[in-house]
Formats: C-alpha cells, sequence, structure tokens
C-alpha cells in the first residue's frame, strides 16, 4: 500500500514533464507562512514560491478580492475593455512612479516585454541602426526560460542543446562597473538588463554603490537602464525595490511574482512614454495579460504590502535571521548572505550533496528549503514572519545541520 505523499510522487513522476528536481513533499494547504502536506504535517516555508508569496500563503484580502473577481469577471482578452484594466494601470503606475504600464503574466515574458520595448526604443528613438542593438546583461543572471532569455544565460543545464539563440546581447561579468563602462563604448548598446541581487544565482549581492554607478553610466550614455525585479522587488529585500535601496529609478522596471499575490501569474513592465509608446496596437500582447481577475488581485496584492509594512518587518527579521544563523557556528555553514529576507546560506562540506541532504533533513523538522546551484540554500520565508517564528526557524536549522556531521 502506498503512503499518501508516494502515491501523488508516482503521479507527477509517471506523467509529468521530469523538468524540475523537488524536494519530495507534497502540500494540500497554505496559511500564512505555514504549509501542510497530505498527512497534515505543517512546514514552515522558506522559500516562497521563489519570492511570488512575500504576503505569505492565502492571505485573506488577496483571497476575498480574486473570489469576488472571479465571480463576476475573469477574462476579456485585450479585444475589448474591462473596468478593472484602467483602473489597475492607475494603481500601479502611481504606486511605483512612472507613466504607463505592459501587463503580462509571468515573469520571464515581462523580461521579453522589456527587451522589445527596449529594442522599439533603440531604432525608433535612439536612432541605431536596424539590427545592430545590443542589450548588455550579466555573468550568472536568471531571468527565465524562454529561448530568448536562455540565449544570454551562462548557466549551461538553462541552455543546453537549446540553441540556436537569440543574437543582440553581451555578457559582462556581475558586479563590475569597470566592465560596463568598458561594454558602453559600443555605441549599439541600447540596454542594461540587470538583477540588483542575483537571486537564482543563490543571492549574490553587489558591492554597495554598484546600481547607483551602473545606472549613471547608463544615463550618461543614453542606455536604458532595466532592472528585473521579479524576485527583489515588493518589499522582499527590505524595501518596496532593491533598487531603492541606492535610490535607484530603472528607466525600465520590471515585476512579477509577487505582484500576482501568490494567486496567479501576474508580471508588468513599468516605464515612460518615451519608451512605452513605441510600441503600438497589434505590435506586442498576451491573451491573459491585464485580465481582470489578475487587476483586482494585483492592486490588492500591492496595497496589503504597504498597509502590513512588509518592507519594514523584512528588514528586522533579515537581520534576526542573519544573526541567529550566525549564532549556530556551525561548521557546515560557510557563510550567510542577503538583504531583507532574501537570504542564502553557503553550505561547507566535501560531500557535493550535502545542501541536499540538509533539505531533506529540514524538511524531517518541519522547515521547507530547496538548494540552487549546488551548495546554497535561500532562506526566504514570507514577508509577514515574526520574531518567535524566526527563533524556532534558526532552532530547526540548527538542529538540522547535525545531519551532516
Ligand atoms: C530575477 C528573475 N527573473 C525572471 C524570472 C522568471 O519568472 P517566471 O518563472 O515567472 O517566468 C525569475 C524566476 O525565478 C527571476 O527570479
Amino acid at each position: 500500500m502506498l503512503s499518501k505523499t508516494q502515491y501523488y510522487l508516482e503521479l507527477e513522476e509517471q506523467y509529468g514533464a521530469h523538468n524540475y528536481h523537488p524536494v519530495p513533499v507534497v502540500l494540500n494547504r497554505g496559511e500564512g507562512v505555514y504549509v501542510w502536506d497530505v498527512d497534515n504535517k505543517r512546514y514552515y516555508d522558506f522559500l516562497s514560491g521563489y519570492s511570488a508569496i512575500n504576503q505569505g500563503h492565502c492571505h485573506p484580502k488577496i483571497v476575498k478580492a480574486f473570489m469576488e473577481q472571479a465571480q463576476r469577471l475573469s477574462l476579456t482578452s485585450r479585444a475589448f475593455h474591462s473596468d478593472m484594466l484602467g483602473e489597475y494601470a492607475k494603481f500601479i503606475t502611481n504606486y511605483f512612479g512612472y507613466d504607463k504600464v505592459l501587463p503580462m503574466n509571468t515573469g520571464v515574458e515581462a523580461v521579453e516585454t522589456a527587451i522589445k520595448l527596449c529594442r522599439k526604443w533603440a531604432y525608433e528613438i535612439k536612432g541605431i541602426e536596424k539590427n545592430k542593438a545590443t542589450i548588455v546583461v550579466c555573468e550568472g543572471n536568471f531571468h527565465g526560460r524562454t529561448t530568448g532569455v536562455i540565449s544570454f544565460s551562462t548557466d549551461v543545464a538553462s541552455n543546453r542543446n537549446f540553441g540556436p539563440y537569440l543574437p543582440g546581447f553581451t555578457v559582462i561579468p556581475y558586479n563590475d562597473a569597470g566592465a560596463l563602462e568598458k561594454a558602453l563604448e559600443d555605441k549599439n548598446v541600447a540596454g542594461f538588463l540587470v538583477e540588483p541581487i542575483q537571486g537564482e544565482a543563490g543571492v549574490i549581492l553587489p558591492d554597495n554603490g554598484y546600481l547607483a554607478k551602473t545606472k549613471e553610466m547608463c544615463t550618461k550614455a543614453n542606455v536604458l537602464f532595466i532592472a528585473d525585479e521579479i524576485q527583489t522587488g515588493l518589499c522582499r529585500t527590505g524595501r518596496m525595490l532593491a533598487c531603492d535601496h541606492e535610490n535607484v529609478r530603472p528607466d525600465i522596471l520590471i515585476l512579477g511574482k509577487a505582484l500576482g499575490g501568490g494567486m496567479l501569474p501576474v508580471s508588468a513592465v513599468l516605464t515612460d512614454d518615451e519608451i512605452m509608446l513605441t510600441i503600438k496596437p497589434g505590435e506586442h500582447g498576451s491573451t491573459y495579460g491585464g485580465n481582470p481577475l489578475a487587476c483586482r488581485t494585483a492592486i490588492v496584492a500591492l496595497q496589503v504590502l504597504k498597509e502590513e509594512m512588509m518592507a519594514e518587518n523584512a528588514v528586522a527579521m533579515g537581520e534576526l535571521l542573519r544573526t541567529e544563523l550566525n549564532n549556530l557556528h556551525s561548521k557546515h555553514i560557510g557563510l550567510v548572505r542577503g538583504k531583507g529576507l532574501l537570504n542564502a546560506i553557503v553550505i561547507r562540506h566535501t560531500n557535493k550533496e550535502a545542501a541536499w541532504d540538509l533539505c531533506l533533513q529540514l524538511k524531517e523538522n518541519g522547515l521547507l528549503a530547496k538548494p540552487t546551484h549546488g551548495d546554497k540554500i535561500r532562506f526566504a520565508p514570507p514577508l509577514i514572519i515574526t520574531k518567535e517564528q524566526i527563533i524556532e526557524c534558526a532552532r530547526i536549522i540548527g538542529k538540522s545541520l547535525s545531519c551532516l556531521d
């Protein structure tokens, strides 16, 4: 007789594509910082859907708005107007201080949108010769999984045997303003696409001043500074945007994940008229992009971030988490790093599977996390986590580390 968990694991294994390697836990309920498995065991969620659940699982206000809207009008397509899109566009542009928004669904679609906007602007406003525009990107980047976006990934697992690749990208080292300065000597550069903190690469923080300096260089060179805040945005790092830490206003801002409040995929590209209005009717879009259900949900998802002071909580709880982790004085933790509640530990061990083994032990002890790039484990709980919960989680992590002795 299969256990419930085993039954669901085998179903996925047999009928689902093998494009992920999940921690073997089967969840069927979530509330706040907790999720429960099919045997009703409770866990702390320390991944938050890769930062899509900043507001916590099934936030009551977000669920209410979602349910009301789902019962009224869910989709019009962009062939017709809805009474939600304009309200949402006004709300989100005021919220972030841009002229216009272009709504999409998944994060990678928003990245693709930003690339298209940047190229259009390059040809129609900046005056770069047709098909010559390039976009500078960083080593170790993660911007999603389309063929376009993996074309400039430096992670072999992301692009091996998916070629031919899309041209028009120049890769420079991350956190190297000098490398950008050199790249900008090429007059065909139209944009610089950057993650303010590299999440998937293992929570890599650039030096203080990197964002401000590179933004200044871009402005001087008439090159668009494009910030992918899909993972770092929406209070995750302790400010509304990670760029806010250095008072940088991106020329193009890309949002996703927690914009949908953990309920549905909602992404957005925000920019000003000079750039946004280069795209005309029929030149870009998506059937579900800007649907009423997404618009209504996103408004509330953004409202609760401010109402519940999630940025402030992320600062305080992030500091506490890093202190508690350092206080474990574990020989297996090589490094603790992060900002706000986007954190990672680097595992020090001779066994290459140690980070995975630790995640299995964390699961046994009631905390869910996932390794990224082998030896790093991201710790990114929902932003509503409390002091007592952080302390309990640090205790669980401390106890679990002994499995590596
Ligand atoms: C920085 C960044 N950009 C883009 C994406 C892609 O988002 P999605 O998986 O919704 O397409 C992610 C997802 O992890 C991300 O972290």
